[in-house]
């Protein structure tokens, strides 16, 4: 059966209070998707609120249906590494996935693609569903260098990866100028054409095996452009911020998405 993936990342805006809320909301509208396809949905809240985000999922739903996963981890599972989070502290709390390479983590905490590789096969070590983020900046699409940067990324980011671990790999490719409240979307037909130089990457380091990683799409996600996204060849889900922040809105662009999904396919 056909997967389709949504996410959301809850950056640094909901405490524990609202992560409690909004996954309860969200699990009972999880109840009512009715699709064809499979559903994989994952909700990425702050470190602090994981535990009752975990605890929360588990008594609506009976087990983890909606994936609880983190903002980042430190690759090493101990250490002098005062401040951060380890691979074995986000598994002691049920966290099942982990995301890597934001571009707020990229751009603002200076992450390397080298740190996200390690992070990257720290992460599928330890089992985690791992995501790991790409994109390219303006200056690079204006300079048209996107699809040497996905590549590099991907390259590096992706360094060291076995086959055997592909199965717990999704990318999610997120131009930087798309992001955020000063983001402006892609078109679906940019989208598309930068997942098909992703897909072909990713075939080109794991033969057929990498054509089956998820690649969902990132920035500026809203009601007005989600069913066009959802509907190209090559996107296989959506990765939303602003526009998933309340469990009602999100579940309507789910649903309207896999209707969508639906009605292109037939
Ligand atoms: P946005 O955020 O949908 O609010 O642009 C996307 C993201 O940062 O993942």
């Amino acid at each position: 059966m056909k997967k389709i993936y949504f996410g959301t990342n809850l950056k640094m805006y909901k405490g524990n209070t609202d992560v409690v809320k909004y996954l309860s909301e969200l699990s009972d509208f999880y109840n009512t998707f009715r699709s064809k396809y499979e559903i994989e949905l994952f909700v990425i809240p702050s470190y602090t609120t994981l535990k009752d985000a975990v605890e929360t999922v588990k008594i609506k739903m009976g087990t983890q249906t909606i994936k609880v996963g983190a903002q980042n981890m430190n690759p090493n599972e101990n250490g002098q590494f005062t401040g951060e989070i380890s691979p074995l502290m986000l598994k002691e709390l049920g966290v099942k996935l982990v995301m890597i390479g934001h571009s707020e983590r990229r751009h603002i905490m200076k992450e390397t693609d080298q740190e996200e590789n390690e992070k990257v096969l720290s992460s599928l070590q330890h089992q985690f569903i791992t995501l790991l983020c790409i994109g390219e900046t303006l200056e690079q699409k204006n300079y048209d260098i996107s699809d040497e940067v996905l590549r590099t990324q991907l390259k590096i980011g992706l360094y060291g990866v076995n086959i055997e671990q592909l199965p717990l790999l999704r990318i999610a490719y997120e131009p930087v100028w798309a992001i955020g409240t000063n983001g402006v979307p892609a078109t679906a037909e940019y989208a598309n054409e930068k997942h098909a130089v992703i897909k072909q990457c990713l075939f080109e380091l794991f033969g057929e095996e990498g054509n089956k990683i998820p690649i969902l799409y990132g920035g500026s996600v809203n009601p007005s452009n989600s069913d066009e996204l959802i509907s190209q060849s090559y996107i296989d889900g959506l990765f939303v911020g602003r526009s998933a922040w309340d469990a009602l809105n999100f579940h309507s662009l789910i649903t309207n998405a896999l209707k969508k999904a639906e009605d292109a396919e037939k």
